[in-house]
């Protein structure tokens, strides 16, 4: 078949390139800690068309970051675009939560027209943050409880208060504070891979965790009455992209009616499609309580979230959520014109095509490479786990950060951290299966590459 793609990534310079590097020298000098992170992205952008970035330098990349998901039908889509500056020029920027306009009222019957059954409401926030933070006010308000049950390795925001210490996927702690934040109690994510009190790879029954929860922490730490709900992402992205089973589900479900915990199913990353459907509760038959939304549901547009409730959950609260900026109508027109995009059944059907790739490109990493510990696919979404060796669950954050910068320097920009073993592609749900193909098979060099230097 011919190619459809008209420009292919290509690195022509050392990196950083000459233009990059007085950028990121100025950038080091001004922003904050976390910021200066020209190690581990050793560019700064140019400008960004369809599914590639180009760099101030020109050299070209396929993106399989999307803004971290935000981005989800590629640079700019012609239909956001419009829809977005049109409303716009009509409303301007206004304060949605005093005075309403009707892409405001539109966007919240498309969503909830979207959502699993008994979601009937939404409550607009700016950020996936500020959704998950308004998720815990309801779950607290609707059960007259303070306990939030939640699960090491998730990820759920950066604020002082609960997402900071339920964000608990990176090696430390990600803030010095989150330890002294009350009312929290997490149990171990769900996963086959690795299992605690267990030694070496799995497959692990991944309901360990729940026997935990119930023969020690119900037992010992929480009374379940005192638990308002059970925040959890339905499948956890920043862990590396672990999809929990469905006899978890069952189980957790049944916990959850046992003893009055609301779901709070944080679909802010796995929600709009980025798992193969629109919402990831749909793959498992869930029923939240509460369901938060971010990233792909702004379109690519302009930044917007939400939390979306029943009717027990919502209708009769009186907690204030969101704020200024929460669903300014240019968002809204921006985010309905992204689930136009969504409603034509191709998007799906590509993030199918995409996981078939990325499986086929990469489980046979795991038997070849030591190092490769496990590779997992769902949807639009693949990521390889790296370990110190075969029979090994050690990370190897190194091996990953070296697989990292070789696939950089062959044309594919992907999520990395340097402290974490995990390398994850997170492309449009939209990007071309052959430039997806070609991206995973350069990543699969990059690694053998570093696996002959690593011997
Ligand atoms: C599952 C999940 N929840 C919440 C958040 C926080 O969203 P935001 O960055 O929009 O505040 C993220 C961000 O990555 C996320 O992945």
């Amino acid at each position: 078949m011919p190619s459809t793609i008209t420009e292919w990534p290509h690195v022509d310079t050392a990196l950083p390139g000459p233009r990059s590097a007085e950028l990121l020298d100025r950038k080091d000098a001004v922003l904050q800690g976390p910021l200066r992170d020209a190690e581990n992205v050793p560019f700064v952008l140019g400008a960004k068309r369809g599914h590639l970035l180009e760099d101030v330098d020109g050299n070209v990349f396929a993106d399989h970051v999307s803004a971290w998901g935000a981005a989800p039908y590629g640079a700019q889509p012609p239909h956001v675009r419009q829809t977005m500056n049109d409303a716009w020029d009509r409303y301007g920027m206004e304060i949605s939560q005093y005075l309403s306009s009707e892409p405001v009222v539109t966007l919240a019957e498309r969503l909830v027209a979207l959502a699993p059954a008994g979601i009937t409401r939404v409550a607009p926030t700016v950020t996936g943050t500020e959704a998950v933070e308004g998720a815990v006010k309801l779950a607290r308000e609707a059960t007259g409880r303070p306990i939030i049950l939640s699960f090491l390795g998730q990820y759920h925001g950066e604020s002082t208060y609960l997402t900071a210490s339920v964000s608990t996927d990176l090696p430390g702690n990600t803030s010095g504070i989150a330890q002294y934040v009350p009312g929290v109690v997490l149990i171990p994510y769900p996963q086959s891979f690795r299992a605690p009190f267990h030694q070496g790879p799995g497959p692990y029954d991944d309901t360990l965790c729940l026997d935990y929860l119930e023969d020690w922490v119900l037992r010992y730490q929480v009374e379940p009455g005192q638990i308002a709900g059970v925040l959890i992402e339905p499948v956890a992205g920043e862990a590396g992209i672990l999809a929990p089973s469905q006899a978890f589900w069952d189980r957790l479900t049944s916990l959850c009616r046992r003893h009055g915990w609301k779901l709070l199913l944080d679909e802010v990353q796995t929600g709009i499609g980025r798992c193969g459907t629109v919402f990831s509760a749909e793959r498992w038959g869930l029923e939240p309580d509460l369901l938060l939304v971010g990233k792909g549901v702004t379109g690519g547009g302009q930044a917007i979230a939400g939390v979306m409730g029943t009717e027990e959950m919502m209708a009769d609260s009186s907690s204030h959520l969101g704020g200024t900026y929460a669903w300014e109508p240019a968002a809204c027109a921006g985010a309905i014109a992204g689930l136009d995009l969504l409603a034509d059944g191709s998007v799906l059907a590509n993030t199918h095509e995409l996981e078939r790739i990325a499986l086929e490109e990469f489980l046979p990493l795991v038997s070849e490479v030591d190092e490769v510990g496990d590779a997992r696919a769902i949807g639009a979404w693949a990521c390889l786990e790296f370990v110190s060796g075969r029979d090994s669950v050690e990370p190897a954050p190194e091996f990953q950060h070296a697989v990292h910068l070789g696939a950089m320097r062959r044309g594919v920009f992907a999520i990395s951290e340097p402290s974490k073993s995990l390398y994850r592609m997170q492309p449009a749900l939209t990007i071309e299966p052959e430039l997806f193909r070609w991206s995973c098979r350069q990543v699969a060099d990059a690694v053998r590459e570093v696996a002959q230097r690593w011997m």
